[in-house]
């Protein structure tokens, strides 16, 4: 069990993460969402002591984090991110060996464990054990990321986007080989995602997070419908279904005459692609390019949001 208590990050004048407390009970996935600069990342690091909190404490099953050295916290807990981080002149095995290694397994017991990871991912040890990352699909060294993450068997386990640079279709199976994964060994899990039908996939609970503070921390189907904050209801749409609406939609349908600020938005792009950026970056309306990165006009939140709320 993880227990989180006032947990407070400041640089000088700055609060990115303000008095958040939560608690993750054993084989939980608690998924952390919200705006970019909502101070997610830096609750997550929290965790490991990646980052050291300013105030606030943490415990895992009851033990203060900090009576533990980091390091030895940080072989104890897995750690995954988005674009995988593997080690490029190390084979695969030898990246999923990385913690068991330091741990000082024996030598057997590492191979056994290597190959049987390889193989609950769906990558043939004989195959893939001894390519580089480099010989790896994108979704094939996101899953070798995730093994090494679990490879000593960590109770918890912290995942900061960690399927994020993923095209939907095995970014949907790298998510079941998760909960597969998770049910099989009970890990606890602290996730961080942008997608909010991630957040509802995975989530026993989902936390959301704003200018640092967590403003609702609940299981799915109550945020969708109780949310705390009109913040939290635009955030969530009224559930998956609007969602599932704007992904087949695209910018283009939506398009108007007009200027708009900051970073363009593809005409082909979903709209559900679309809502998200905006909220994401807090901007009423995005610029839209065609294919060539000409400009085509704009694209307003609130035309999209009518749009998932009356489909035709
Ligand atoms: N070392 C640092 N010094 C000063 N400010 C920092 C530092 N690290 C992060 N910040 C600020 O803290 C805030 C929270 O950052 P954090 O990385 O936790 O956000 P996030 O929610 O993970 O965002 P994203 O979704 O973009 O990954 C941001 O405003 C960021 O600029
Ligand atoms: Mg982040």
């Amino acid at each position: 069990m993880i227990e989180i208590e006032a947990l407070t990050k400041d640089y000088l004048e700055l609060t990115v993460v303000d008095r958040v407390s939560l608690t993750v009970a054993d084989g939980e996935i608690a998924v952390i969402v919200g705006t970019s600069g909502s101070g997610k990342t830096t609750l997550l690091r929290m965790i490991n002591r990646l980052i050291e909190p300013t105030s606030g404490t943490v415990k895992i099953d009851g033990q203060d984090t900090r009576a533990v050295p980091a390091f030895e916290l940080r072989r104890r807990i897995g750690y995954a991110i988005q674009g995988h981080g593997l080690f490029p002149h190390r084979t695969v095995g030898q990246n999923i060996a990385t913690v068991p290694t330091l741990l000082g397994w024996d030598k057997a017991k590492i191979a056994a464990r290597v190959d049987e990871l390889l193989e609950l991912f769906q990558l043939p040890a004989a195959e893939f054990r001894d390519r580089m990352p480099s010989e790896l699909s994108g979704g094939q060294q996101q899953r070798v990321g995730v093994a090494r993450a679990l490879a000593a068997e960590p109770k918890l386990l912290l995942m900061d986007e960690p399927f994020g640079a993923l095209d939907p279709i095995i970014r949907a199976k790298a998510q079941s080989d998760l909960l597969a994964i998770q049910k099989r060994f009970g890990t606890t899990i602290v996730l961080v995602t942008h997608d909010m039908e991630e957040a509802i996939h995975l989530g026993s609970r989902i936390a959301v997070m704003d200018r640092g503070k967590l403003l609702q921390y609940a299981p799915p189907d109550e945020i969708i419908a109780r949310p705390a904050t009109p913040f939290v209801a635009e955030l969530i749409g009224t559930g998956e279904r609007p969602f599932r609406l704007l992904s087949l939609g695209k910018v283009r349908d939506l398009v108007e005459p007009g200027p708009a600020q900051g970073e363009p938005i593809s005409a082909d792009a979903s709209l559900r692609d679309a809502y998200a950026e905006c909220l994401w970056t807090g901007r009423e309306m995005l610029p839209v390019v065609d294919a060539d990165g000409a400009s085509i006009g704009r694209i307003r939140r609130d035309d999209i949001a009518h749009k998932a709320e009356r489909p035709q």
